[in-house]
This record gives structure tokens, C-alpha cells and sequence, in this order.
């Protein structure tokens, strides 16, 4: 009955049925054309993955070399150059000891639940409950949903793998030992030995770059060495440079056990990402069984490592890292002078390096959490400037993380873009009320 009454259906099934987007023709650095002509500053790397700009000339060169050698073998019965040389420069940048290669940030995210798992039996001792934060995202998959306090949870509603929550640690309002105490709580109350905890260093997609209460993580990693607990860092949004440091964790020098990385890894170049482990946890699977029980088919691909790879080498030869920190103090001036200058609709902005958030104030009653930062986004659009709403369903906010290679005129250019935007929802505002 229902089909009937839809007119006509699109083969194309997207996020948002029967949307209407601009159709994408090409990218060049910061900008992207539609097939009209209009140009639009890319402030938020796509969903914060486009590190190095698009069409890099010489990721674009790597792709081709790399494409006339091999693209796919599977990793179970070749290896490749490249898969090792990404592993190298993945674990010297980061001071991890292994570095396993999967398609997506879910699957990172999956790969560390099931390493700590596998950890844990291997050296006699199974554990397999896992403990979460409140307004987080790890991803889209049936672990990393259920270990996420966001609002897509809800399509998996009962059947969310069980878990225990802790509370958010992104609220300023809260110290370091009110949330360490309700830590304690969690971890000494469990019924069931825990394997690891997972935590984002900075909120992504659920409140949009608030960082963690300074001395939590800190506090978190004795806790969890006391109870032989894995600390498990996702650091799919923040990690390799976008906050500034190669770890956002190394914002409070805190070295989890196992680290979830993705996005900017191919930086909108081919699908991949990783998990890190720590010498310990290699080690104790090294001696054990000797071999990790999981993989996809397409992990570590031959194309995508040689692509990663050359991404870490621009990042690392254009020292992009130093980049993100000194742009993003930039940003985060230009974001506050708006935040003066929209009293009544910017509420707040944080963030580190160059991955921003702003709040803006909540919608009046009868509006939906998130309409406002929609309408914002629109005004946006319009004004040929992408922004990544990363509401969760809390909160009416959105990043702004341009690529780490922005010139600073690009980035005024955003803010101009943005400024425009924000004044004409200031105006539609006041004509509502
Ligand atoms: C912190 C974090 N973890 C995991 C993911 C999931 O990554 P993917 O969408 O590549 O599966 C995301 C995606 O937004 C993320 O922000």
C-alpha cells in the first residue's frame, strides 16, 4: 500500500531517502565543484578524513604506480613492501609495536574489542565485557554501536552487546576525581571481569570536539593497570595529526594499549585503517596461538597501503602535524570572534588543533534537537561551505576541521563563509519569533 503511494523510487538508497544533493563533478585541495560550477570550501574534510586536501598530486602519482604493480593479494598468502613500510611509519610515529590493517573505523574499532579479547584468553584469564562512555561513537558496526551513546544506536535497539557506561567525560562541569570515582564505582561493582575500556580523547560525532576533563585519562590509565584492564583509545577521528599531536592522547601523555585509527589514515583516498597494539599484547598473541583471529578480505590491500603510506609521508615531509596545531589555534580565534559576534546563536566552541566544534544554543521547544545546526548547515550550503553536523542527538553542534593543509587565507575565506551563513540564520531566526 505504502509503495503505491511514493511516486517514484531512486535505485540509489542514501542516508536520507529522497534527499536532494549537489552532484559532485570534482576536488582540488580545500574546494569542491558540483556539475553547475559552484564552488564549495570543504571545512570539515568530508566527515573529518580529507587531511592532505584532494587530489594531492602525488597520492594521485601513487595511486597509478602503485595500480600498474599490484592491486589486491591477500594478505594470508603474500605480503607486500608496502604493507610493511605503512606498518614502520605507522608504529614510529606513534610509539605502538604492531599496526593491523582493516577497511573502515568500525572495523578498527572491532579489531581492538577483539584483540583485548584475545589478549585476555591467550594469557589464561578470558574476559570479554567492556566498558563505554556516555555521548560517544565508535562506529556503525554491532560491537562498536553498542559501546556508542549516540543517537544511531537506536537500530539495534535490543540487541546492543552488554556492556556498562560510564559517564560522559567531555563535561567541563565535572573534575577529574568526580568522573575517576564513578569509574572506580563501574569497574569494582562489575559483575564480570573487564576486558578493556574504550574512550574517544576528543568527542567526535557525538558533541563535536570537547576534549576529555583534563587528569581523567591519566587517572583512567592507573585504574585500569590496577585491574589488569586494556585501555582502548579510538582515535579513528583524532589520530595522525588532526588535534595537533600524531595521538590526541598525547595531549595528557597517556599511551593506551590499543589504538583504533582511521579516517585521515587514507584521507579520502582509499578505504583503511587500523589497530595498534602494544608490545605486550603482540607479544602475549606472538607466544600464544601466534596468529590473530579475525580479517577482511580486502585488509591491508596492496593499493591502499601504498596510498596510505604516501598520505603519512606528505603529512610527515610537510610537518602537518606542527600545522594542525598552530592553524588550529587560528581557527579557534576566528570561531570565538563569531561566537562574540552571534551572541544568540553560538553558545560555545572547543576543540583542539585543527578539529573544532561549535555549540550552538538549543532550538526553542517543538523544534528537534539538531534542527538548528541543520539550518545552519543549509545557510552554508548556500554559501558554497560544507560543515559536519555532529549533533548525537544531544546537542545542536557541528565541526569544523578543514584539511591539515589549509593556507591561512583558506581559512579566513571558511570563516568569511561562515560568518555570512551564520547571519542570515541570526536573521531568519528574529523574523520567526
Ligand atoms: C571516533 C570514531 N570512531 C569510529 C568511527 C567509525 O568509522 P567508520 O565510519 O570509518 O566506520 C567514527 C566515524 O565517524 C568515529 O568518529
Amino acid at each position: 500500500m505504502i509503495s503505491q503511494e511514493i511516486e517514484s523510487h531512486s535505485p540509489l538508497v542514501q542516508n536520507s531517502l529522497g534527499a536532494v544533493l549537489p552532484h559532485l563533478q570534482r576536488a582540488e585541495g580545500v574546494w569542491l565543484y558540483d556539475t553547475t560550477g559552484k564552488d564549495y570550501l570543504d571545512g570539515c574534510s568530508g566527515a573529518v578524513v580529507a587531511n592532505i586536501g584532494h587530489s594531492h598530486p602525488r597520492v594521485l602519482a601513487r595511486i597509478q604506480e602503485q595500480a600498474a604493480r599490484v592491486t589486491y593479494a591477500h594478505r594470508g598468502a603474500f605480503v607486500t613492501q608496502q604493507q610493511i613500510d605503512l606498518a614502520q611509519r605507522l608504529t614510529q610515529m606513534t610509539g605502538f609495536t604492531g599496526a593491523w590493517f582493516v577497511n573502515s573505523g568500525s572495523e578498527a574499532v572491532e579489531a581492538t574489542l577483539q584483540l583485548a579479547m584475545q589478549y585476555h584468553r591467550e594469557r589464561g584469564e578470558p574476559r570479554s565485557h567492556f566498558v563505554s562512555h556516555r555521548t560517544s561513537y565508535h562506529g556503525n558496526t554491532l560491537g562498536a554501536l553498542s559501546h556508542s551513546d549516540h543517537a544511531r544506536r537506536s537500530v539495534i535497539q535490543g540487541i546492543e552487546v552488554s556492556h556498562d557506561w560510564l559517564p560522559s567525560p567531555y563535561d567541563p562541569n565535572q573534575t577529574a576525581d568526580q568522573l575517576l570515582h564513578a569509574a572506580r564505582q563501574v569497574i569494582e561493582s562489575s559483575r564480570e571481569p573487564i576486558a578493556g575500556i574504550l574512550f574517544e580523547p576528543v568527542s567526535g560525532a557525538s558533541l563535536s570536539a570537547r576534549p576529555l576533563v583534563d587528569g581523567y585519562l591519566a587517572g583512567l590509565r592507573e585504574l585500569c593497570d590496577h585491574h589488569g584492564i586494556l585501555l582502548i583509545a579510538d582515535e579513528v577521528m583524532t589520530g595522525l595529526g588532526r588535534t595537533g599531536k600524531n595521538l590526541a592522547c598525547d595531549h595528557w601523555s597517556v599511551k593506551p594499549d590499543l589504538v583504533a585509527l582511521g579516517k585521515g589514515l587514507g584521507a579520502g583516498y582509499t578505504p583503511i585503517a587500523a589497530a595498534l597494539l602494544n608490545e605486550t599484547i603482540l607479544d602475549v598473541i606472538t607466544l600464544g596461538s601466534g596468529r590473530i583471529l579475525g580479517g577482511h578480505t580486502y585488509g591491508g590491500n596492496p593499493l591502499s597501503v601504498a596510498v596510505a603510506d604516501e598520505v603519512l609521508q606528505v603529512t610527515l615531509e610537510q610537518d602537518l602535524v606542527a600545522a594542525s596545531a598552530n592553524k588550529g589555534t587560528l581557527l579557534h580565534q576566528h570561531l570565538k570572534r563569531l561566537q562574540s559576534a552571534f551572541p544568540t546563536l553560538v553558545e560555545e566552541v572547543h576543540g583542539k588543533g585543527l578539529l573544532q566544534g561549535v555549540t550552538l544554543h538549543a532550538a526553542a521547544d517543538g523544534e528537534g534537537i539538531g534542527s538548528t545546526v541543520e539550518q545552519l548547515r543549509l545557510a552554508c550550503l548556500e554559501e558554497g561551505l560544507i560543515i559536519y553536523p555532529a549533533t548525537g542527538g544531544f546537542n545542536d553542534s557541528f565541526l569544523v576541521a578543514p584539511p591539515l593543509t589549509s593556507t591561512l587565507e583558506e581559512i579566513e575565506e571558511l570563516i568569511r563563509r561562515l560568518e555570512r551563513a551564520m547571519s542570515t540564520l541570526r536573521d531568519n531566526l528574529l523574523a520567526q519569533e
